[in-house]
């Protein structure tokens, strides 16, 4: 296993963070690992903004369902997927930007997830740490009014960055056989492998040191897909002339 593997291998999602601050710097050295991800046709489809005034990050943190984090690591960061840019070059040109179409909408999507996923890695390979936020979808409207996107733009997630001041035991992935396929996406054997690795992450979840609970994969999934999950986002991306045709 090479370095990279390793690293990659080691990840777990970090929301305790020491004081220690993470210098500007440093970000600008992370932002720059994220933009050399690959981006489709080029777009770069994405603009981050580091929230620094704690009013916003306490309200922001309270919108997360009050995750603590998001008000207090060193570094918080929103991933906004955004066509405004594009919107803009099309007008230099004299032309119209095409707005609401799933395909712009699946690339700028893309695109901010690739190059946030880059800078996580980085961050980590620094000693660093951190956490996604997606719950700053449970509410789109104040975050784009605190931070007062355009159109043509929303937030994705968050991301807390810091110094790990704890780190989780590594959550078991599920296995192989269920994720790589070969030639056909039917192999008969889905039921059988989800059985043994919900005993895998149930002994996970009874373990672990910390908020250790009774609970497993496929009962997660369950309560998850069987109701509406945040069913505000359709309106919200319509109104951001977003994913609409
Ligand atoms: C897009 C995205 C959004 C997430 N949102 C949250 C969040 O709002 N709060 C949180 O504590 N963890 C969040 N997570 C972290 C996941 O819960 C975590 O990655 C997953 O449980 C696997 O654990 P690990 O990262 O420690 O391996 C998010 C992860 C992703 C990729």
């Amino acid at each position: 296993m090479n370095n990279v593997i390793e690293l990659l291998k080691s990840h777990t999602s970090i929301r305790n963070f020491k004081e220690y601050p993470v210098s500007d710097e440093t970000v600008i050295e992370l932002i720059e690992a994220g933009q050399s991800a690959a981006s489709s046709n080029f777009v770069q489809a994405y603009t981050v903004i580091q929230v620094k005034d704690p009013e916003k990050r306490r309200i922001m943190a309270e919108i997360a369902g009050n995750q603590k984090h998001v008000e207090t690591s060193p570094v918080f960061l929103v991933f906004v997927a955004d066509l405004e840019r594009a919107r803009l070059c099309t007008t230099l040109h004299g032309e119209k930007m095409e707005e609401g179409q799933t395909e712009a909408f699946i690339i700028a999507t893309v695109d901010t997830a690739l190059m946030a996923q880059n800078l996580m890695i980085a961050a980590e390979s620094m000693g660093l740490g951190g956490v996604y936020i997606g719950a700053l979808r449970n509410n789109p409207q104040i975050v784009s009014e605190l931070l007062e996107l355009p159109e043509h733009t929303y937030p994705l997630f968050g991301m807390c960055l810091g110094y790990p001041a704890s780190i989780n035991e590594k959550k078991p992935r599920l296995p192989v056989k269920l994720v790589l396929k070969t030639d056909t996406y039917q192999n008969g054997a889905e039921v059988q492998l989800l059985e043994k690795y919900d005993q895998t992450i149930s002994e996970y979840y009874s373990k672990r040191s910390s908020l250790n609970r009774s609970d497993t994969y496929t009962q997660q999934l369950a309560r998850m897909f069987s109701k509406p999950l945040r069913p505000h986002m359709k309106a919200y991306l319509s109104e951001q002339k977003l994913n609409t045709k």
